[in-house]
Formats: C-alpha cells, sequence, structure tokens
C-alpha cells in the first residue's frame, strides 16, 4: 500500500503527479486560504508525510495526533513554523528548501533596496494622482546606492548572493554572522564586524539572519538609534526580528530614512498595522522567493523531500 501523505496547499499538478507515483495524496485544494487547524489535526492522524508551507504551525500539539507521521517537508528555507525540539523528540525528520531560492530572494532584497533609496511607489503614487506638475531640483530625492556602505546582518546564502550584487554597485560591504566567513571577506572583501559598529557605518542595514529564539527583536529601539538618519533598513527574512513599534517610531520620527519590509510579525499582516501608513515604508507581502521557476523549484524539491521521507531513504534537506 503507498503512504499517505499530506499537502497542505494546492501545489502545480506536476508535483503532485510525482508524489502521487509512489504516495497516495490528500490535498488542500484552496489557494487563497491555508488548512484550518482543525481539518489539518484531523488529516494529519494516519499520514505518513506532511507538505506543508511557513503558514502551518507545526508544533508539539500537532505532532501528538500524527500517529504515523515520518517526515515533515517544509516548502521554505525557513522552518520557525516547525517546534524542531518536539519532532526530533519523536522521530520525525524535519526538511526544508535551501539554495533554490537564494538568487530570487536575493534580487528582491535589492529590489527593495532600490524601489526605497528611491522611492519609487512614492513617486509612482505621484504621477499617478496627478500631483506631478513641474519638474524641481529637490524634487522626490533619495539616497544613492552605488558607493554607498551596506551592512548585512546573517551572511548565510543568501546574504552572500546579495553581497554578490552590492559588489556591482561598488558599494563597501560589512556584515556580521554567527561565524566569520573568511573565505567571502578574501573573494568579495567584506569585512566582519559587531552588529553595534555595522548598524552605525551602514547606509543600508540588511536583516538576513534566520529567525530564532536568539534574534527575536534583535532590531529594536537601542539598534534603530544606533543607525544613521540617512539610512536603509531591509527585512526579507522574518518579520520577528524587528521591533515593528520601535521600527514604526523611528520611521515616524525621521530618526532614519526608510524602511524595505518584505515581512511581518504578523502575516498576512493587518491593514491596521501603522507600518503601512508610512510614505517611507515600502511594503511587500512576503515575497522574496516569488519567480515562477524558484517555486517550482521549492515544491519539487520538497516533493523529493517528502518521498524520501515517507520511503525510509534520506532526503536531501534534513534539518533534524
Ligand atoms: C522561505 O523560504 O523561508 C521564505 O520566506 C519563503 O520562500
Amino acid at each position: 500500500m503507498k503512504p499517505k501523505v499530506l499537502v497542505t496547499r494546492k501545489i502545480p499538478q506536476e508535483i503532485v503527479e510525482k508524489i502521487e507515483a509512489v504516495c497516495t495524496v490528500e490535498m488542500w485544494e484552496e489557494e487563497e486560504m491555508p488548512i484550518p487547524r482543525e481539518v489539518l489535526e484531523k488529516k494529519i492522524v494516519d499520514a505518513e508525510g506532511l507538505f506543508c508551507l511557513l503558514t502551518e504551525t507545526v508544533d508539539s500539539a500537532l505532532l501528538d495526533k500524527a500517529k504515523k507521521l515520518k517526515v515533515v517537508s517544509n516548502m521554505a528555507v525557513g522552518y520557525n513554523n516547525i517546534d524542531i525540539e518536539a519532532a526530533k523528540q519523536r522521530g520525525i525528520t524535519v526538511t526544508n528548501t535551501p539554495g533554490v531560492l537564494t538568487e530570487t530572494t536575493a534580487d528582491l532584497t535589492f529590489a527593495l533596496i532600490m524601489a526605497t533609496s528611491r522611492r519609487l511607489i512614492e513617486a509612482s503614487r505621484y504621477l499617478h494622482n496627478g500631483e506631478w506638475k513641474t519638474w524641481s531640483p529637490m524634487q522626490l530625492t533619495g539616497q544613492d546606492i552605488f558607493g554607498a556602505t551596506m551592512g548585512i546582518i546573517g551572511m548565510g546564502r543568501i546574504g552572500e548572493a546579495v553581497a554578490k550584487r552590492a559588489k556591482g554597485f561598488n558599494m563597501e560591504i560589512l556584515y556580521h554572522n554567527r561565524n566569520h566567513r573568511p573565505e567571502l571577506e578574501s573573494k568579495l572583501g567584506v569585512q566582519y564586524v559587531e552588529v553595534d559598529e555595522l548598524l552605525q557605518r551602514s547606509d543600508f542595514v540588511v536583516v538576513m539572519t534566520p529567525y530564532t529564539k536568539e534574534t527575536v527583536n534583535l532590531i529594536a529601539e537601542r539598534e534603530l538609534s544606533l543607525m544613521k538618519k540617512s539610512a536603509i533598513l531591509i527585512n526579507t527574512a522574518r518579520g520577528g526580528i524587528v521591533n515593528e513599534e520601535a521600527l514604526y517610531r523611528a520611521l515616524k520620527n525621521n530618526e532614519i530614512w526608510a524602511a524595505g519590509l518584505d515581512v511581518f510579525e504578523t502575516e498576512p499582516v493587518s491593514l491596521d498595522n501603522p507600518l503601512l501608513s508610512l510614505p517611507n515604508v515600502v511594503a511587500l507581502p512576503h515575497i522574496g522567493s516569488a519567480s515562477i521557476k524558484t517555486r517550482l523549484k521549492m515544491a519539487e524539491l520538497a516533493a523529493d523531500n517528502l518521498i524520501k521521507g515517507v520511503t525510509n531513504q534520506k532526503p536531501k534537506n534534513v534539518v533534524v
């Protein structure tokens, strides 16, 4: 008998077929709405594999209901939605999708750098609102990217891909990471500094660190107060790494220049979130990895990991 797997969102048909060749697939068909928790709890009971997204909270209460589960395959590189310890204790393998989304997420990070520094969204609205009456010397002026200093907090794969792009803009690149990256220092000329120095010296502070107990509110009031008034904060990692109330105050009081945010503490972000009311915020709905090719690669990799997990082979991307 084929192992039963639960897929928590509609994924491309070609990927479904690939899984179906080996497994019996039960899929939540809604594209716009995540699987309700009570449905997930019911369907997980006899599933041997779970293909999930960052919209599903896989905690110990859910894992307790799963009587046959061998693998949780997350279609994301981040896995803060999964209680890794709880899975480990129960002997359940957890996998993610690193590597395939690196360049796409770095592209989006750079798009935010450009949009915030040159006020692209604000300028476009200005035109569409019929406010463009003349050309004037300081109209809609922003900050330069070429030759500026970038500070990358979290120099993993995506941080490195952002640094490569920054080289093309002749930027000075500072970084902070759990481990020094001497090979990158010689290859890209990036310089390791402590977080405070990075915040003080950077024109662009780019948050790229994983979301863990240690990085919750890593950027809060004190850290924002160290940044230059002309500096821009970019977050394409996870919302909770930045304290949103402190960020709102810093932006509102012009203590920093702007923020580009692809991620929020609570997602989808509420339209009442005060950050959305600020002209110097460019906000996106967590689309870092959202290119067609990359999302297909992520789904395919997650499917491979799932299939390996339920057929007692070692998946390629094991977290635990
Ligand atoms: C991830 O993979 O963790 C992103 O946030 C979604 O692509």
